[in-house]
């Protein structure tokens, strides 16, 4: 199918589909979910973080199920080198010469599982693939597939054994999707579908199936681009990265750059909303995930324990909301 096939609702369907058929195997996570379908529509690489167990891999290879795309999912370990992400040059005895081996990253959607247990120069060749949708290697630049997405999970920086991401690149993420512990509800629900017999192993027999692909994701991006913004939103937005900058907890706020990658996740939630304008409500869902890891804060402020999220529910309760 081409993208002019797929008409604007049949787009929009099929992503409310996928989120459906994630839920056949996650329970909850709706926000994460959300995010990850708002990343699709942006072209967006997205960061997941949350503790062991709260489902983040199964999240990602439901998703990748969900779409007809070519995905690939690379664990990242502490012995892992930087050809193991982007591939490398390997010697062709019969040929007597050099010829690229491409690496998992050569795909549609790549899974970067436990991106901060591999150390700088390895976290370094995917962050700069990402940036550049595209490898270098001996001087020859290799482009990536398009779509080309990164979802990279990362269990929080305080665990044992972690390579924090460079603060510098985080940006590079559109999205920081925190993944919380379930509610008591969620988890009865959790772990009664598997006393019922299902299998996080075996997604097939969950009924997990491909309900998108690229067609879809391409007119879902049409769709998105003719989202309008009103001068007020535009200014509700403006002011909220502003904002970020003038807090005491914060040395480094959000950029113009966040700004528009705010812009541009609040138009695909609208979108997906069923809308045709962005409304203030829109810009205040996506602010967490689109800031909180663009902010540096004072080390005073971290040692009160005063997170990002904290510091942008301030913000957005002071900023004026336009009506
Ligand atoms: N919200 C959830 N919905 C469904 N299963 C869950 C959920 N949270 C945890 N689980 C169960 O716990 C397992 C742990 O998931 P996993 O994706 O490996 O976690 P993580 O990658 O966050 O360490 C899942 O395979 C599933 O059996
Ligand atoms: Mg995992």
């Amino acid at each position: 199918m081409t993208p002019e096939t797929v008409s604007t609702d049949a787009a929009r369907d099929a992503l409310h589909a996928l989120r459906q058929e994630v839920g056949k195997a996650v329970v909850g996570q709706d926000a994460a979910v959300t995010g990850l379908v708002v990343a699709l529509l942006c072209r967006g690489h997205v960061l997941i973080e949350g503790v062991p167990g709260v489902a983040k891999t199964l999240l990602v290879r439901a998703l990748a199920r969900g779409l007809t795309l070519d995905s690939k999912r690379v664990q990242f370990t502490p012995d892992l080198m930087p050809g193991d992400v982007t591939g490398s040059l390997v010697y062709d005895t019969r040929g007597a010469e050099f010829s690229f081996r491409a690496g998992p990253v050569f795909t549609n959607l790549l899974l970067a599982d436990e991106i901060n247990r591999t150390p700088p120069k390895t976290q370094a060749s995917l962050l700069e693939a990402m940036e550049e949708r595209q490898v270098s290697v001996d001087g020859v630049g290799r482009p990536l597939p398009d779509p080309f997405l990164v979802v990279a999970t990362q269990n929080p920086v305080e665990y044992e054994g972690t390579y924090p991401l460079p603060e510098a690149q985080l940006d590079r993420f559109q999205l920081k999707l925190t993944m919380p512990l379930p509610e008591r509800d969620e988890e009865l629900d959790i772990v009664g579908r598997h006393a019922a017999g299902f299998d996080p192993a075996d997604l097939a027999a969950a009924g997990v199936g491909p309900v998108a692909g690229a067609a879809e994701l391409a007119a879902g991006r049409d769709a998105v681009r003719r989202v309008t913004v009103a001068e007020e939103v535009l200014g509700y937005l403006v002011d909220v990265c502003r904002a970020t900058r003038g807090s005491a907890a914060v040395s480094l706020g959000a950029s113009p750059r966040a700004a528009t990658a705010l812009l541009a996740a609040s138009r695909a939630a609208a979108w997906l909303a069923g809308r045709d304008y962005v409304t203030p409500d829109d810009v205040k869902a996506l602010a967490r995930p689109v800031l909180r890891h663009r902010l540096r804060l004072r080390p005073e402020a971290e040692l009160d324990g005063v997170g990002a999220d904290g510091v942008l529910d301030g913000v957005l309760g002071a900023v004026p909301v336009p009506r």
